[in-house]
């Protein structure tokens, strides 16, 4: 373990212990001491979709940098490039057909939010620049990002920099069960910044860290739909967590009653092999720029370089031939009915949530079965601390201060898991969970 006082590295959290990881294979990582971890984070933020140690991958990647490891696209392209753009548009929703590459998940958000008012200059309508969107959510750490959130505790210290754009409360059962008060909500933000100043609703279709594979209900999503053809601002989705088969379809926008204009991925493309991500648009976006100035030209160093971009076609033919979204849409429901099982009648869970192998678990105070869990009992920190020891690696979050979200944890495998060790996972797991309320249940008392 390396604290802030044995390093030289400016660490997230100066009061954490960090293991030091110096391997993995598949679903396993190692720490420098010989500890193994059950990775059921897919490298602790949901990228390595595939696992660790794919030789396929790091061969492809290493042919590729011998042959041509990088030019910038703004003056070339390449082959890489080209490929991996048409094979994103195949597997897209319907009517998406064109790919700008980024190296994240807050440049693909930032870019698509960029996009999105571009083209409405594009058409001539100029006024629109604001973003609606969801106060409970994660779109990255970039002050344009940031402002896609409504958490104070994200936004603090930033406040000062922050795009004054507009946020509704998340519809979930504890608020707003039927997505009727999220509708009424978005309505009143549209009538208070006048419908024309609207450029985009920007949202994850199912929720990763800030709320765990929640969705709103489908009442919301058709009221969504209707509103966007009456006031003419499009529909963002970050798909940076989703994308590329982590519910069980290559993208979630394909479980949800409505398409997306554009449409921000990352994590699962370059499966924590690559630094890359992509935003995907649909014709009539793209058709703006195309009859408009025929130019759109920010970009960064890195973007649709050949070395990441190869590892994104090796990403995708392996998820193809492997058959791994069809993997994680059947074994998706049953590893939330086995940690369900696993967490039966601990009174502080309130509800195993999933999508394919996006799953949460959202804890309540255990004295009501309804009130968030007081902040100061830490549960969130107890979780991921307690589940290290017995040798898993989950992600847990704390309380918002904005009361929309109470300690709730994140647990996404990489797709490739085989089923001995999901089970071990859940095991751990439900372990550590079994350990922590009996804490709670002793301080509560
Ligand atoms: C839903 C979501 N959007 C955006 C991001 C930001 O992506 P990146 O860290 O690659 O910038 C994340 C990162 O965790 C995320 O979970």
């Amino acid at each position: 373990m390396i604290s802030s006082t044995d390093t030289r590295v400016f660490p997230l959290e100066l009061e954490r212990l960090y293991p030091v990881v110096v391997r993995g294979e598949g679903a396993w990582v190692e720490d420098s001491t010989g500890k193994r971890y059950l990775d059921a984070m897919s490298g602790g933020s949901m990228a390595a979709t595939l696992g660790h140690g794919r030789r396929d991958i790091i061969e492809a990647a290493r042919q590729q940098a011998s042959r041509l490891s990088y030019v910038h696209n703004e003056r070339l392209t390449n082959p890489q490039r080209e490929q991996l753009a048409a094979e994103l548009v195949e597997v897209a929703p319907p009517g998406m057909t064109r790919v700008r590459f980024v190296t994240g998940g807050a440049e693909a958000n930032e870019m698509a939010i960029q996009i999105a008012r571009a083209y409405h200059v594009e058409r001539g309508d100029t006024k629109r620049w604001q973003v609606i969107s969801p106060a409970q959510a994660y779109h990255g750490p970039t002050m344009a990002t940031l402002g896609l959130t409504g958490r104070p505790g994200l936004q603090a210290p930033f406040g000062p920099y922050m795009t004054a754009h507009r946020h509704i409360p998340p519809s979930t059962w504890r608020f707003d069960p039927t997505g009727e008060a999220a509708l009424k909500a978005l309505d009143q933000v549209i009538e208070e910044i006048g419908p024309e100043n609207v450029s985009a609703y920007f949202c994850e279709p199912i929720s990763a860290a800030a709320l765990p594979a929640y969705s709103p209900p489908e009442k919301f999503w058709r009221g969504l739909a209707e509103r966007r053809d009456r006031h003419g601002f499009l529909i963002c989705y970050d798909e940076v967590v989703t994308g590329v088969g982590r519910t069980g379809e290559w993208f979630a926008a394909e479980k949800l009653p409505l398409t997306p204009d554009i449409i921000g991925t990352a994590k699962g493309l370059g499966a924590g092999y690559a630094a890359i991500g992509a935003i995907v648009c649909t014709d009539h976006v793209y058709q703006a720029f195309a009859r408009g100035s025929r130019r759109f030209t920010p970009g960064h160093t890195w973007d649709g370089a050949p070395l990441s971009c190869a590892v994104g076609l090796k990403v995708l033919d392996v998820v193809r031939s492997e058959r791994l979204i069809e993997r994680v849409r059947e074994r998706g429901p049953r590893l939330r009915d086995e940690l369900a099982a696993a967490l039966d009648g601990v009174a502080m869970v309130h509800e195993v949530r999933g999508h394919g192998f996006l799953l949460g678990v959202e804890y309540v105070d255990p004295r009501d079965g309804k009130s968030f869990m007081p902040p100061e009992l830490g549960v969130a920190r107890r979780v991921d601390l307690t589940a290290m020891e017995n040798g898993v690696i989950v992600y847990s979050t704390m309380p918002t201060r904005d009361g929309f979200a109470g300690d709730q944890t994140l647990f996404a495998p990489p797709f490739t898991t085989p089923d001995a060790d999901l089970s071990e996972m859940v095991a751990r797991f439900a372990k550590t969970i079994r350990i922590v309320a009996a804490q709670v249940d002793g301080e509560l008392r």
